[in-house]
């Protein structure tokens, strides 16, 4: 057997090459389609929704994924609090009428939700199919034996229940926010989630990748079938075709079956170079592809080590990695591929190569990007277990759901080859032994979580988020831990060898610093740590709710950016961390009571738009030249302001001041910033980065005069007319000069003609109460951000931007 491409080493192996004359067979034996266009939905209450002959036709027509909080206005009498964004739940249902073609009689057709948030019940042709309580997982149902076909129609009805409150610490959104798939197969066929992808041995020399498939045999009789695997690479060429195996399986039964493939040469999956490869399964009954099932995996190999941390593929790399929550700003949290890659894309720009899903399963989508666009994930189950956050949160479910969850959630996401770590919990509050110290369930429990994963995959690590990192922790003294994950506690770092020797160290949540994007208060190097108490109101703060953008601000349970990267870097334990967290997300406005309904802690804003610590990461992360100096330069006579600069690849940065230098300032030891204390004239200030004597960057900041323009400026000028993509514009108000206005605040009027839609709009701030749905939004600190949205129709979208006193300005963006 030899790799077509480069086949330097004959290799014997345990499957026969039959060459290019193999291309995956295209056959009508399973289909998978969106389920997701021409619901019905109405936010309220009423049971008979879920019979057939309801009638709904005084309902809302939208497509899912729909998260229908996002629309409502904030309240401050919201049940959710502000933890939950100001934004209410409710229940809500949704139908939707379709038919199933004769041809499909005898087949098996299931209904896929990718998550709805929450306790779902679904309905077909008014028979209950069940209820997940559970908003963040994946879940499938059979519909065959209620369907009707041909002419006839059936009625799927979904109720969403999201009514009990408080549920989460952070926005949830609520309504069916993720994608809806229906799949038909025939009766013998691929089980969800059927095939499990491993890679027990892998060098730059040689792979062995083993492929287990479980059949899935629902007829009365006992069968026997051929069972092939083809493995293709990323250009679709195919690898290596496996000797096709006979299996039989009992009537209404399920069969695993393994294959082992040796190759030489393989393309290895990394964070620079993320290759992917598939395994495509095909069942033949009688010579005939009866279902065909393609799994995308990834070949690489890692090792978190005791004494010098994380490697991939042999070399020695520290996991930057955020926390982030669900919610995609404006949009909420119904999902969007493209959302999602843009954040991805955003966290990439400033070197982050790994990605937290804080608190839960993600959407499938984020994996798949995650996949293809290099990122180290780790995949979080629960934010608690038994012992409750908030009163009607999950552990009311415990008991009855966490273990099919975690199962599911398993099964569902052990083939991506970014998924390097199982998180059991965050912050469990059984890590501690109870008033009485002698509640130990979090040692059972946690033993008990690492034996469901372990039943479905033993290829990765299991960690848990401990906020109490000390030895005499119940979930670390499980023993089922193989990475002892810190939440905070950074000046503890150096003291884990010794007080966890032999273990292996990650941060699993760092920093909790808090920055509104343009705000600035001096002077830079005093540190507030907001709220003083965390469990008592805060009015020691702004009175306009801001927080300090220079990095100076954090929560008491944590500490700045610097604090902790400077311990982060002296210790090669110290596998990699997890940034709490890379974006804004609604909830949890940490350290304001209302009107404050967002979060402070992205290192990005709600809306995108990076805060100046984005630049510390990039000059450290990635090979990018970066000079990035700040505040802006719009200040009173005669104040005293501090100007930092982030630079890199660079000895030195010079600044001046209305072109008089003030000096020439270098990082010393650990230092990651440079800073001058500049009394304020108006004017220019200009940083000059130069090594070895040379130029590497200059960069200007100007006071500029009042509003005088709108720019718009698209990510992406052609999308596709898919009617979900989207092109996300940045609105900037600048002077007359061009230079962006640092405090401008105007209300823009957006309009779109009928190739296209507004999605959402927003500006970052952590307390306007604009909604994200309005078509105007106020600028804030010179930016405001419009998501337009394509149709399914390729043509011109013209956006259209007014504000009072400024020049109406417009963008095209071609939809094909
Ligand atoms: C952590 C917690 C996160 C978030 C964060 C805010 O303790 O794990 O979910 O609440 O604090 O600083």
């Amino acid at each position: 057997m030899i790799r077509a491409t480069k086949a330097k080493v004959l290799i014997t192996l345990l499957v026969f090459f039959v060459g290019m004359q193999l291309t995956a067979q295209q056959s009508s034996s399973r289909s998978i389609s969106l389920f997701t266009k021409g619901w019905k939905f109405f936010l309220g209450d009423d049971s008979a929704a879920k019979n057939e002959d309801y009638i709904d036709s005084s309902w809302r027509n939208l497509n899912l994924p729909h998260d229908w909080s996002i629309e409502l206005p904030f309240d401050s009498t919201s049940p959710t609090g502000t933890g939950g964004g100001a934004l209410r739940g409710g229940v809500g249902w949704y139908r939707k009428s379709f038919g199933i073609p004769l041809a499909s009689k005898g087949k098996k057709i299931f209904v896929d939700f990718d998550g709805v948030y929450c306790n779902s019940e679904v309905f077909i042709n008014g028979h209950s199919l069940g209820v997940r309580p559970n908003g963040y997982i994946s879940f499938r149902y059979e519909l065959t034996p209620y369907l009707k076909y041909g002419t006839e129609k059936n009625i799927i009805a979904v109720r969403v229940d999201n009514s009990s409150q408080p549920n989460s610490r952070w926005y949830s959104g609520s309504g069916i926010y993720r994608n809806v798939w229906l799949v038909t197969v025939n009766n013998v066929f691929v089980d969800h989630w059927g095939t499990y992808v491993t890679t027990p041995q892998v060098s730059s020399q040689l792979a062995a990748v083993v492929v287990y498939t479980r059949i899935n045999n629902s007829t009365e009789t006992d069968t026997t079938i051929t069972l092939k695997t083809t493995l293709f690479d990323a250009s679709g060429q195919p690898v290596l075709l496996s000797t096709p195996d006979d299996v039989s399986i009992v009537a209404n039964g399920t069969k695993v079956k393994g294959k082992k493939f040796v190759f030489g040469f393989p393309h290895l999956w990394s964070v620079d170079e993320p290759y992917l490869y598939k395994a495509v399964t095909q069942i033949l009954s009688k010579g005939k592809v009866v279902d065909e099932y393609s799994t995308n995996f990834g070949i690489r190999y890692f090792k978190f080590d005791v004494d010098k941390g994380f490697s991939l593929n042999g070399k020695p790399m520290k996991i930057f990695g955020v926390c982030d929550h669900h919610d995609l700003g404006c949009l909420g949290t119904a999902v969007n591929t493209r959302a999602l890659e843009r954040q991805l894309e955003i966290l990439r720009g400033m070197g982050i190569n790994g990605i937290r899903t804080s608190h839960n399963p993600p959407a499938p989508e984020l994996l798949d990007l995650a996949d293809k666009m290099g990122f180290i994930v780790m995949d979080e189950a629960f934010d608690m277990w038994k012992r409750p956050k908030t009163k009607y949160d999950y552990h009311l479910y415990w008991d009855e759901w966490h273990k099919k969850d975690l199962e599911d959630q398993v099964l569902r996401d052990r083939n991506h080859p970014s998924v390097f770590v199982w998180s059991i919990g965050n912050e469990i509050s059984e890590q501690w032994a109870g008033k009485d110290g002698k509640d130990t369930s979090g040692r059972s429990i946690a033993r008990e979580l690492a034996s469901i994963i372990h039943a479905f995959d033993t290829t990765r690590p299991i960690t848990s988020a401990l906020d109490h990192p000390y030895p005499g922790n119940e979930i670390y003294l499980s023993g089922a831990l193989d990475l002892v994950g810190f939440n905070y506690h950074q000046s503890d770092y150096k003291t884990f060898p010794e007080k966890f020797p032999g273990k292996k160290f990650i941060a699993t949540e760092t920093i909790s610093a808090l920055q509104t994007r343009g705000h600035y208060d001096m002077p830079s190097d005093s540190i507030r740590r907001w709220p003083i108490e965390w469990d008592k109101p805060f009015d020691k703060g702004n009175p306009d709710t801001t927080c300090s953008a220079y990095d100076n601000v954090s929560a008491p349970w944590g500490s700045t950016h610097e604090e902790t990267l400077k311990e982060l870097l002296k210790y090669d334990f110290a596998s990699g961390m997890f940034i709490w967290t890379g974006f804004d997300y609604i909830g949890e406005p940490t350290p304001y009571p209302w009107p404050a309904r967002s979060s402070y802690f992205g290192i990005v804003d709600l809306a995108g738009f990076p805060k100046d610590v984005y630049y510390l990461y990039q000059s450290l992360c990635t090979d990018k030249k970066v000079l990035h100096i700040f505040p802006h330069w719009n200040w009173r006579e005669g104040d005293s302001i501090d100007v930092w600069a982030y630079y890199n690849h660079a000895d030195q940065v010079e600044l001046f001041l209305n072109g008089e230098s003030l000096g020439v300032k270098k990082k010393e030891g650990d230092d990651l910033h440079v800073m001058w204390r500049v009394k304020y004239v108006p004017g220019t200030i200009k940083a000059v980065s130069t090594k070895d004597g040379k130029e590497v960057l200059t960069k200007l900041i100007k006071t500029t005069g009042k509003s005088a323009k709108i720019v718009l400026h698209a990510d992406r000028n052609t999308i596709k007319a898919d009617g979900s993509d989207l092109s996300f514009v940045t609105v900037s108000i600048v002077d007359s000069a061009g230079t962006l206005v640092p405090d401008a605040n105007n209300l823009i009027q957006f309009s779109v003609n009928s190739f296209g839609s507004i999605a959402g709009t927003d500006n970052g701030s952590e307390t306007s109460m604009e909604s994200f749905k309005a078509k105007e939004h106020k600028a804030f600190n010179g930016l405001c951000l419009a998501v337009i949205q394509s149709k399914g129709k390729p043509g011109i979208i013209r956006l259209t931007a007014k504000s009072e006193g400024l020049p109406t300005t417009a963008i095209n963006i071609t939809v094909k």
